[in-house]
């Protein structure tokens, strides 16, 4: 057995397994038919060789684990092992696992391989709301040499067409996108699921089982196709992403808004919308980007659907306990449909009886599975750690889920027109600020060296200093800060200088003229704002340092169009600061930890 790690890229690990290819034997003399791989992002110990996985659980690779999530109750294990004399070579969760099948292993040595893991996950404790799995690969593995036991909870395992002799490779994995190289046939398991390959022949076996459970687990044909998760003519994956916002939202809208006769219907909700009609509040609930995406849609719900809107982040509606009720209808937007924070807050509110709601890119995800009723945002598969393409896709869903709730008010029929009129246009119109590309490369050579960005505005454009702010930190380095133009005078005005880098969003909506007053108060303190306006909007442009105009549209799809620019921005500084625009340090593109 052969345990080969790196830290930094992967590329690096491919170099190493490269250099090794005599002592591994891959010229084939060694039937090697079995591989457990691994990318970490750290929860306990920091990122480094010995930390990464597969942890082992001697020094003679007796067994080997991969893991996703955090194993609550280590500490305890850890101990209980260490005073049976096992030795921790890591920092890590994880190898506790791996120690803790050896344990079991030399008390039940008839045990087979599946058995043995079986024991282990009754004793430790991986919270249910976490993607986790193991893969563990052992010498002693009294039950033939091809016997791979996972223990998953949200993964896929897939299976490929027979290669010869009728035999078949699997592939396990924590999200479908890893092996849509090699297949589009996924079988996705449930809690408490273990599978094991032995003899070519998978099997799935209940820790518990119930009176409900399903007999067999299905096969379903993944729609994705692997160019779609290839990056194509494009540097970065993030780059590409931003760059196919035209066909993502259509993808969003497509069979769902029929702009002849000004109707959308949401077949993932339909049936509960008189349901969510007689609700007592609407409550969106999400982490970072996805949260923004409520932040942006709030007013038009709020307007459409005269309802009261609630807004949390996931982690602080649960660290309050927030009152839930079995007549509130509450959202759950999540990009991946795993974020841990989410899953809970929506376990949290199921428990209470609300209605929920998945807004998700991910089909079958924990998310989407665990909502009673929900709308796929069809972005396509989103790569880059930063969220782009699903930022607007998640915004447009919003915009379409408020318009099926307002169907029935004639007094709403002109807004409604407007809005439907304004989404027919809205890739165009995208097209056209992706245009602005060299601009805004332009403008973050101007930017790129400074320690910090302050993104203004109000109203409809709010969530997009949000989201700018976040895109700048997360891909950059660089400290940023979204403000609501409407607080500057309480504080952030004491901020500005005339070396202060400002952006300020100023549009022709119901909130202009005070946005002009926040540029006047700016300029005043010789701030020098780069301004996002409206195309031809010269009177304002010519208060800004320098400008971006990107095309006009109805107020609450606005932020559709002026994120854009934010996104372009934050991509070209990390690139001009060296940074890694696929894959920023510490970050990961599913939250599965709280
Ligand atoms: C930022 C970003 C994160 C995610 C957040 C929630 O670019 O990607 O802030 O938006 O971790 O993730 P999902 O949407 O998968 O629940």
């Amino acid at each position: 057995m052969a345990l080969i790690k790196k830290t930094g890229k992967v590329k690096l690990l491919e170099e190493e397994i490269a250099s090794r290819s005599v002592d591994l034997d891959m010229d084939g003399t060694i039937d090697i038919h079995c591989g457990i791989a691994h990318t970490r992002w750290a929860t306990h110990g920091v990122p480094s060789e010995i930390n990464s996985h597969p942890q082992r659980s001697d020094t003679e690779n007796g067994f080997m684990v991969v893991h996703n999530g955090i194993v609550t109750n280590y500490k305890e294990v850890k101990t209980f092992l260490q005073n049976k004399g096992y030795f921790f070579e890591s920092d890590t969760d994880t190898e506790i696992i791996a120690k803790l099948i050896y344990h079991f292993h030399k008390l039940h040595p008839t045990y087979s391989f599946r058995e043995l893991v079986e024991q282990v996950v009754q004793q430790i404790i991986i919270p249910v709301f976490l993607s986790y799995y193991t893969l563990p690969y052992s010498e002693h593995r009294p039950h033939g040499r091809s016997e791979v036991p996972v223990l998953p909870r949200s993964e896929s395992t897939a299976d490929i067409q027979p290669l010869e002799d009728n035999e078949v490779e699997y592939f396990f994995a924590s999200d479908a996108s890893a092996v849509i190289e090699h297949t589009n046939r996924v079988i996705y398991f449930e809690d408490d699921d273990v599978a094991a390959v032995q003899n070519g022949a998978l099997s799935i076996h209940r820790l518990r089982r119930s009176l409900d459970d399903p007999h067999a687990r299905e096969i379903t044909t993944l729609k994705m196709e692997l160019q779609q998760i290839m990056k194509g003519n494009y540097s970065h994956f993030m780059q590409k992403e931003i760059f196919e916002q035209p066909e993502s939202v259509v993808n969003t809208m497509r069979g769902r808004v029929n702009f002849e006769n000004h109707t959308v219907t949401l077949g993932g909700i339909k049936d509960y919308v008189s349901e969510i009609k007689r609700c007592r509040r609407l409550m969106l609930i999400g982490c970072g980007t996805s949260y923004h995406s409520a932040i942006a849609t709030r007013q038009l719900l709020e307007e459409l659907t005269e309802l009261p809107v609630m807004v949390e982040l996931a982690s602080d509606f649960l660290d309050r306990t927030t009152p839930v009720f079995r007549d509130d209808v509450c959202f759950f937007i999540s990009q991946s449909g795993e974020t841990a924070d989410t899953l809970m807050a929506l376990r949290y509110c199921k428990q209470r009886g609300a209605l929920i709601v998945g807004i998700t890119n991910t089909v079958g995800s924990s998310i989407c599975r665990e909502s009673h009723c929900g709308v796929h945002i069809n972005a396509g598969p989103e790569i880059g750690v930063a969220s782009t393409k699903a930022y607007t896709s998640q915004f447009i869903s919003l915009v379409m889920f408020a318009l099926v709730m307002s169907e029935d008010r004639m007094s709403l029929a002109n807004r409604r027109r407007e809005i439907i009129e304004g989404l027919r246009k809205i890739d165009d119109q995208i097209k056209e600020v992706l245009k602005l590309d060299p601009k805004v490369e332009e403008l973050a050579k101007d930017l790129y060296q400074q320690k910090s960005l302050l993104i203004m505005g109000r109203g409809f454009n709010f969530a997009t200093c949000l989201e700018g702010a976040l895109k700048v930190k997360e891909l950059t380095y660089m400290h940023s800060e979204g403000i609501m133009a409407g607080e500057l005078k309480h504080g952030p005005l004491a901020l500005i200088d005339d070396q202060m880098p400002i952006m300020m969003i100023v549009m022709r909506d119901p909130v202009y003229i005070k946005c002009m007053n926040a540029l006047q108060q700016v300029r005043s303190r010789d701030g020098r704002p780069i301004i996002i306006c409206e195309e031809g909007d010269n009177e304002t442009a010519k208060l800004a340092c320098k400008s971006l105009q990107v095309p006009h549209t109805v107020d609450a799809l606005q932020g559709i169009l002026t994120v854009i620019p934010m996104q372009l921005l934050s991509y070209h500084i990390a690139m001009l600061r060296g940074c890694n625009v696929d894959c920023p340090r510490n970050l990961a593109k599913s939250v599965t930890v709280e």
